[in-house]
C-alpha cells in the first residue's frame, strides 16, 4: 500500500469546553468526516480514560485531542494503532519539549516513570469484521503544576519536568506530523516496520508486569503484532494483546 502523507490533521476543529473530544469526533465520523480529522479542546467535563476511568484535566493546561482514522484493516489489527500512537507521541515529545519520554506498553507515555500522556483507542467495526473507523484519543499533561491527590504520585506534566511552560500550538503541530508519519509507515508495513523503534523507546521491556489473570512475569519483548510477550516462568511465553474499546456503530 502506498504511504499517504499529511493525512492526520488535514482538518482541525479547536473547541473550548466539551464533554469529551471522543464524543465530538464520534459524531463527526458518523456524519462522514474524512480520515485525519482532528478535534481538540481546552477542557473536557467528562474526559474518558481507559478501563472506564475519567481523564482529569485543568482547563487550558492539557493538550486534549482525538484523531479520526479509517484504516481498511481487520478489527484484530486495531490494537496495533495504540502502540503506533504511543511511539508517535514519545518520539515527538523529545525534540518538541526537550524531555526523555518512554512508552509503557501498550501506549502510556512516561517521563521518569510518571505518566505524561494517555492514549484511548475506540474502534467502530463494520459488518465485515474490518475497522469502520477508529478514534484515537490523546491527552498530554502540558502545563499543570500540580495534580489531584489521587494522581499526584503517578502523573507528571511537561512543565513539571522542564520547569518551563510549553506552546501548545507548536506541540500539536509536532504531534500531528509524528502521527501522520507513523500512521503512514504502519499502513505500509504494519507494526513490524515500527517494532524496532518502539522497542528503543519502551520502558516496559525488562520490567516485571502483571497479566490480566493475576500472574506475574517478566516483559521480554513485543511481537510483530504489538503483543507483549511475558515470561511468567511457565515455559511458553504469555502473549498480551492491547485492548481497544469497541463502540456501537
Ligand atoms: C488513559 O486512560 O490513559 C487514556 C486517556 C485518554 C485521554 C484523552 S484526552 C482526549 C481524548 N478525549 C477523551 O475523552 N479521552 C481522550
Amino acid at each position: 500500500m502506498t504511504a499517504v502523507s499529511r493525512l492526520v490533521g488535514r482538518a482541525v476543529r479547536a473547541l473550548d469546553t466539551v464533554e469529551s473530544t471522543q464524543a465530538v469526533l464520534a459524531r463527526l465520523a458518523r456524519e462522514g468526516a474524512p480520515e485525519g480529522t482532528v478535534v481538540t479542546a481546552r477542557h473536557q467535563t467528562g474526559g474518558r480514560g481507559r478501563r472506564g476511568r475519567l481523564w482529569w484535566d485543568e482547563p487550558g493546561q492539557s493538550l486534549l485531542m482525538s484523531v479520526l482514522l479509517r484504516p481498511s484493516t481487520p478489527t484484530a489489527h486495531a490494537p496495533q494503532l495504540s502502540l503506533v500512537a504511543g511511539l508517535a507521541v514519545a518520539g515527538a515529545l523529545g525534540p518538541a519539549a526537550g524531555v526523555a519520554a518512554r512508552i509503557r506498553w501498550p501506549n502510556d507515555v512516561l517521563i521518569g516513570g510518571r505518566k505524561v500522556c494517555g492514549v484511548l483507542p475506540e474502534a467502530v467495526s463494520s459488518a465485515d469484521g474490518r475497522v469502520g473507523h477508529l478514534l484515537l484519543g490523546i491527552g498530554i499533561n502540558v502545563d499543570e503544576s500540580e495534580f489531584p491527590e489521587d494522581l499526584r504520585d503517578h502523573a507528571t506534566s511537561l512543565r513539571m519536568e522542564t520547569g518551563v511552560s510549553h506552546d501548545q500550538d507548536r506541540l500539536l503541530a509536532a504531534l500531528l506530523a509524528a502521527l501522520d508519519r507513523r500512521y503512514a509507515e504502519w499502513l505500509a508495513g504494519g507494526f513490524a516496520r515500527l517494532r524496532e523503534e518502539w522497542r528503543r523507546l519502551a520502558s516496559t521491556l525488562g520490567e516485571r508486569v502483571r497479566t490480566p489473570d493475576g500472574r506475574e512475569g517478566l516483559a521480554v519483548d513485543v511481537d510483530d503484532d504489538g503483543a507483549l510477550l511475558v515470561d511468567a516462568g511457565e515455559g511458553a511465553l504469555t502473549r498480551l494483546v492491547a485492548g481497544t474499546r469497541v463502540l456501537a456503530p
